[in-house]
């Protein structure tokens, strides 16, 4: 029988309550947005990818990825790295901060993480990456999942012989975004290999790759027998996106809707990162949210102008009047910020308003 994406499942001894899972998105997974993702029906959330080495370093900047709020269990923080000393100490912080699961990263292909011998360079280097598995696998209790594509070449196979060796070692999941590395985002993700995957371990196998609807989650969890599937950027600044996945609810948002929690995202983002980063780092955001037809062009032109994130919440209130008490009530169900997770020792100057 073909499970529904509302059913819960386990990864090893971690619930997670629904099939949908937000993908990890390097400069988009902030804390607001795996927030969000929980609110709308996402059974297991994932940081963006964090640098060992900066973990291993202290750096303030990386520490800050390991801050992990009340509301977001769940969680997996991924890591990356390609040293297994390094990577085990990092596992060992990570989990140390909270998260449910160390989730590692063999299969980001930009450049300045594949020159490290990082991301997808390890699907090249089945060694290296079966003893960092094992050596994270080891270091912590909780469980330890590897995230990968394909491979690195068009047409590689690489993932089907990887896969078996990593579980072997240690992976109690698997997720595959059945694109090489070398196509980055082009052409579509080939699900057949998810399918081939499945068959080949016994242990949750999660499909990432062009999911953006709940017909198009259903086809694939029936074609591939995967125990979930990853939603990235047809989440990004589209949350009730989740909510038509999980729950086949495809009410549009209303303005006022749209204006709540985008004001929300942008409070809980400053709260984070701090007015300076947030500021920049939310620009890509308004595009994100406004459209869809859901705002005038011209209004999002208007916002990314816009100095200060207060002045852009001002700006959005005075559109959508109405965003102010569903606002109120989005608040109102926040957890207390004292009831974030702080590893001991960790600067909270960081994140700009404590
Ligand atoms: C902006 C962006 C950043 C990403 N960062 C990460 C990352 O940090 N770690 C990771 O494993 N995958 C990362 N990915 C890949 C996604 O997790 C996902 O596998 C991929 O986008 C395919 O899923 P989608 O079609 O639902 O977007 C990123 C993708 C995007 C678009």
């Amino acid at each position: 029988m073909q499970a529904s994406l509302r059913d819960s499942w386990l990864l090893r001894d971690v619930e997670i309550p629904t099939r949908v899972v937000l993908a990890p998105m390097a400069g988009v997974s902030v804390q607001a947005f795996r927030r969000q993702g929980r609110r709308f029906g996402a059974g297991l959330v994932c940081s963006e990818m964090v640098s060992c080495a900066g973990i291993e370093h202290r750096n303030e900047r990386t520490l800050g990825y390991l801050r992990v709020g009340a509301d977001e269990h769940p969680l997996a923080i991924q890591i990356f790295g390609s040293e297994p000393r390094t990577m085990a100490e990092a596992a060992r912080m990570v989990e140390a901060a909270g998260a449910d699961i160390v989730d590692m990263n063999f299969g980001c292909p930009v450049g300045k993480v594949t020159k490290t011998g990082a991301g997808a360079h390890l699907l090249e280097r089945p060694e290296l990456a079966c003893a960092i598995t094992e050596a994270v696998a080891s270091a912590v209790s909780v469980p330890v999942t590897v995230k990968m594509r394909r491979g690195v070449q068009d047409g590689s196979r690489a993932c089907l012989e990887l896969g078996p060796r990593l579980v072997e070692a240690g992976a109690a999941a698997l997720t595959l975004h059945p694109r090489s590395a070398k196509q980055m985002y082009t052409g579509v993700a080939d699900h057949t290999l998810t399918a081939e995957l499945v068959e080949l371990v016994d242990v949750p196998v999660i499909a990432s790759g062009d999911i953006v609807s709940r017909v198009r989650a259903e086809a694939v969890l029936r074609s591939t027998g995967a125990a979930a599937v990853m939603v990235g950027r047809g989440a990004q600044g589209n949350p009730w996106a989740i909510r038509e996945i999980v729950l086949g609810d495809d009410t549009p948002p209303s303005r006022e809707e749209v204006a709540a929690e985008l004001i929300l995202f942008v409070r809980e983002t400053v709260r984070e990162l701090g007015e300076r980063r947030a500021s920049g780092f939310l620009k890509k955001f308004y595009g994100w949210y406004l459209g869809h037809g859901r705002f005038p062009k011209p209004f999002k032109n208007e916002l990314v102008q816009l100095q200060t994130t207060e002045e852009v919440v001002t700006r959005l209130l005075a559109a959508a009047p109405g965003a102010a008490a569903i606002l109120e009530r989005l608040e109102a169900e926040l957890p207390d910020p004292e009831d974030d997770v702080l590893l001991d020792g960790m600067p909270i100057s960081i994140y700009g308003g404590g």
